[in-house]
């Protein structure tokens, strides 16, 4: 790992080298400025990202066994937030005091869920916008969403993941209400993740009268909740919300939906268990989200009966 402030080839260990993993993974390593690993759990001879500015195939160096891995400079947790647990054994062997960990996962607890496991080394939460899509276990499609592709804090480590991925096309942006933004995002999956997953139906079915709704129902709560915790909202957060949800094509699923059609287990407690235990924490009612975190927890745990 870099020994000295100026060292400019930086050693990046990518945990997880699925949609949002093989985005970034991709995009670095075609710009060939630093040395990127995937720590993956089966073997790939190559990766290909397929993007806009064209696509690449390229010869990224994998690794299988956390017990052969050595501390990196940057490390990118790119699992699922259930996979992070399961991550630990890497995050053990890839992390020094000086080693940063951009935590690019849903939610809003990423220190809080990363910190215990990455031995002293600094979190960096990322929220990212792009939109990945595995393909296969090594191909990955990416896409951007809007203006820009991740947003990290405006402070020294978020800067320096700035600093990472220039050469890019994955445009990273600074944010000096980093929270606020986290919890907007959340609202968005709030409602878009468990409807269409419990539905399952497309995002077309948030266009029902009754499901918008509804959809508002779970907004006031988790917007009260954000509120207690000091995300500073518009008034009119609710109907932001919903307009930008419908900015999204009805055809398009979310990662609960495809989850859910395949059988894995679901994104559940980074996102409405989050809101839920926000609320428990100011006092604030929550039967919507309540209700569906219930019902979120019983498909989980019948998947995990199957498996
Ligand atoms: N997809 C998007 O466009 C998008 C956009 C914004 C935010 N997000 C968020 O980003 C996070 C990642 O989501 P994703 O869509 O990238 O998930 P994903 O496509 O399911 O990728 C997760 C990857 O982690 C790997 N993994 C899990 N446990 C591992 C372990 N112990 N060691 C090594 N690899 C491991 C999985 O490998 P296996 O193949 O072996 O299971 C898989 O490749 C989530 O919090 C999600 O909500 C996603």
């Amino acid at each position: 790992m870099a020994s000295g402030a100026q060292k400019s080839r930086l050693s990046i260990a990518v945990v997880g080298l699925g949609s949002v993993g093989g985005g970034a993974a991709g995009s670095l390593a075609a710009a060939g400025r630093h040395d990127i690993l995937a720590c993956t759990r089966q073997p790939i001879a190559r990766f290909t990202l397929e993007r806009a500015e064209g696509t690449v195939e390229l010869p990224l160096p994998v690794l299988t066994d956390p017990a052969q891995a050595k501390p990196v400079d940057w490390v990118l947790l790119c699992t699922k937030t259930h996979q992070t647990a399961a991550a630990a054994s890497w995050l053990a062997r890839l992390c020094a005091p000086a080693t940063r960990v951009a935590v690019m996962q849903n939610g809003i607890d990423h220190v809080a869920r990363v910190a215990p496991l990455a031995g002293g080394a600094t979190i960096v939460p990322v929220l990212v916008y792009y939109n990945g899509e595995r393909l296969a276990p090594d191909r990955v499609r990416l896409r951007h969403a809007g203006s820009y592709d991740a947003v990290v804090a405006d402070d020294e480590p978020g800067r320096a993941f700035v600093d990472l991925f220039e050469g890019t096309p994955l445009r990273i942006v600074r944010s000096d209400d980093f929270a606020t933004l986290a919890w907007r995002k959340l609202l968005i999956n709030a409602v878009a993740n468990p409807i269409t997953a419990l539905t399952m139906q497309r995002q077309a079915v948030l266009r029902r009268p009754d499901v918008q709704e509804l959809c508002r129902g779970i907004l006031g709560e988790a917007i009260a909740a954000a509120r207690a915790e000091g995300a500073r909202f518009a008034e009119d957060e609710i109907a932001r919300t919903i307009a930008t949800l419908f900015n999204f094509s009805g055809e398009l699923g979310t990662s609960m939906y495809f989850d859910r059609l395949a059988g894995r287990r679901l994104e559940v407690e980074a996102l409405t268990g989050a809101i839920v235990a926000a609320g428990e924490r100011h006092g604030i009612a929550m039967p919507l989200n309540r209700a569906l975190l219930t019902l979120l927890r019983a498909i989980n745990d019948a998947t995990a009966a199957k498996a």
